[in-house]
C-alpha cells in the first residue's frame, strides 16, 4: 500500500516512524514533512491545503490512503474534496468530513453536539455582533475568572481566560470586531472550569472506537507552568492521575456519547479524535474536541501503540474497526521538546542541529527542522521532540532529559521540569 501524510511537525513525524514500521506499506510519502521524516519516508513538497496538487500527486503516485496529521484542511473539507472528485474518490482520507471537522473548527458547533448529546462541559453562550447586549449580560451572571473563545481556527490563541469583567466585556467587542478575523465574528463564553487537564484519543470509524493511551501535555514555555501558551513543551503517558475508575468515567460519560452522537447524527468521521478535558474533582468535563491526533501527545502515545497502525487505518477506512484490536505497551513514554530560543515568540531559525549522533536510548522526533548540504538546520519554534520509553514516567523521563542536554544548537531552550507536578 501507498501511503502519504500530510503535515510537517513532530506529531507527523511519529505517524511517519510509526506507520513505516508496518509491512503493509509499501511506499511511503510525507508533505511537506521535515529532515526527520525525510530519514522515514520521501518527502514532497506539497502545501497541505492545496487539494488539487494533493490530488494529482496521490493519482500520479498511486496513493492508496492519505493520513492528514493538522485540522486546517480537514476543517477545509479536504476528506469531501476526494469524495467528489471522480478521479479521487478511491482514495482513502484518514481524517473526518468536513461536517466532523466542525467539532474541532467551530466551538459553537461542538458545543451544540455536547449539549444534544449530553456530555459534560461548561456551561456556555455563543455571541455574535448582532447579540452583543446578551453576552455582555451573559458575563455579568458569570463568575470570574470569564473564558471567551473564538469559534474558528485561530492557531492556538483565540482562547482568553480574563478576571476583570469590564476587561472581559471589553474583550468581547475587540473579538467580534475581528481581533482574530473572521475565527472572532462568532465568540463563545463559557462558564470557567478548574481543575487539572489531560487528553484522551480514540480512533473511530464513525460507529465503534478503540481507545489509544491518554496523555498530558505542557503548555506553557516556562518551567513550573509560567509564561505564555505554546502548541506544547513536552508529555507524559500514561498520566499517573488517570487511574481506571477516572477513565472508565472518561468513557462511559464522554468516548462512548461522542462516537454514539457522530453515528446517529449520520456524521462521516474516519480518523482521530483528541478529547482536551479537565478532571475537576475526579469527574471528566470536556474542554475542547480535535479533529487530529496532537503534538507533542503524539509523540508519546504511538511509542505506546504496539498494533500496527496500518491495520487501524485500513478499518477505519472500511468501517470495520470492531474486528481490530488493539495493544498498547504498559510502560511509560515522555518527551521533552527542544524549541528556538524566544519562541513562542519571534525566534531565528537556520541554527544547525549537532549531537544527533551522541544520542542513546531515546527516539528523536523532527518538528521544525529541514535539511540542507548534509545538515540539519532549525526551521521552526518547536524543533525536535526527545521521546523516551521507561518502566516508569521518572526512568522515562531521565533519558528525555539527558538526551535533550545532548542535542545542541544556537539559543536552543527547553523545559528541564516535565512532569514535575506529577
Ligand atoms: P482550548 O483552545 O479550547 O483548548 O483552550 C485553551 C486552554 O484554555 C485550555 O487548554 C485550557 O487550559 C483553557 N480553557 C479553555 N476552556 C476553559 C474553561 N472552560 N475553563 C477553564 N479553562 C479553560
Ligand atoms: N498539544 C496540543 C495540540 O496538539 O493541540
Amino acid at each position: 500500500m501507498n501511503i502519504l501524510i500530510l503535515g510537517s511537525g513532530g506529531r507527523e513525524h511519529a505517524l511517519a516512524w510509526k506507520t513505516a514500521q508496518s509491512p503493509r506499506v509499501d511506499k511511503l510519502y510525507i508533505a511537506p514533512g521535515n529532515a526527520g521524516t525525510a530519514q522515514t519516508g520521501t518527502n514532497v513538497n506539497l502545501a497541505v491545503n492545496d487539494f488539487e496538487k494533493i490530488g494529482d500527486f496521490a493519482v500520479e503516485n498511486r496513493v492508496d490512503m492519505i493520513v492528514v496529521g493538522p485540522e486546517d484542511p480537514l476543517v477545509k473539507g479536504i476528506y469531501d474534496f476526494f469524495r467528489q472528485t471522480t478521479r479521487l474518490r478511491h482514495i482513502h482520507i484518514i481524517g473526518p468530513s468536513k461536517q466532523g471537522a466542525q467539532l474541532e473548527g467551530s466551538k459553537d458547533f461542538a458545543k451544540a453536539f455536547m449539549k444534544r448529546n449530553n456530555i459534560p462541559t461548561a456551561a456556555y453562550f455563543p455571541v455574535t455582533a448582532d447579540t452583543l447586549e446578551q453576552g455582555l449580560a451573559f458575563l455579568e451572571t458569570q463568575k470570574p475568572p470569564y473564558v471567551l473563545k473564538a469559534d474558528g481556527l485561530a492557531a492556538g490563541k483565540g482562547v482568553l481566560i480574563i478576571n476583570n469583567i469590564e476587561e472581559a466585556q471589553n474583550e468581547l467587542r475587540l473579538m467580534l470586531e475581528g481581533k482574530f478575523g473572521d475565527a472572532s465574528k462568532k465568540v463563545v463564553i463559557e462558564e470557567y472550569l478548574s481543575g487539572i487537564e489531560l487528553s484522551a484519543f480514540v480512533v473511530t470509524d464513525g460507529v465503534s472506537y478503540k481507545m489509544l493511551p491518554e496523555a498530558k501535555d505542557y503548555k506553557r514555555i516556562g518551567e513550573g507552568d509560567a509564561g505564555p501558551n505554546t502548541g506544547g513543551m513536552g508529555a507524559v503517558s500514561p498520566v499517573p492521575f488517570a487511574g481506571a475508575d477516572f477513565m472508565k468515567k472518561v468513557e462511559d460519560r464522554i468516548i462512548r456519547p461522542t462516537i454514539e452522537g457522530i453515528r446517529q447524527e449520520k456524521i462521516d468521521y474516519r480518523g482521530f479524535i483528541f478529547f482536551g478535558l479537565m478532571n475537576c474533582k475526579g469527574d471528566p468535563y470536556v474542554i475542547e474536541y480535535n479533529v487530529r491526533l496532537g503534538d507533542p501527545e503524539s509523540e508519546v502515545i504511538l511509542p505506546r501503540l504496539r498494533s500496527d497502525i496500518v491495520d487501524l487505518y485500513a478499518a477505519v477506512a472500511g468501517k470495520n474497526l470492531h474486528n481490530v484490536t488493539v495493544t498498547i505497551d504498559p510502560r511509560a513514554v515522555t518527551t521533552v521538546m527542544l524549541a528556538s530560543g524566544g519562541y513562542p515568540g519571534s525566534y531565528e531559525k537556520g541554527k544547525e542541529i549537532t549531537g544527533l549522533d551522541k544520542t542513546d536510548g531515546s527516539i528523536i522526533f523532527h518538528a521544525g527542522t529541514k535539511s540542507a548540504d548534509g545538515k540539519v538546520l532549525t526551521n521552526g519554534g518547536r524543533v525536535m521532540a526527545v521521546s523516551s520509553v521507561g518502566d516508569s514516567f521518572r526512568e522515562a523521563l531521565a533519558v528525555s532529559n539527558k538526551n535533550a542536554a545532548v542535542i545542541q544548537f544556537d539559543k536552543k531552550y527547553y523545559r528541564k521540569d516535565i512532569g514535575f507536578d506529577l
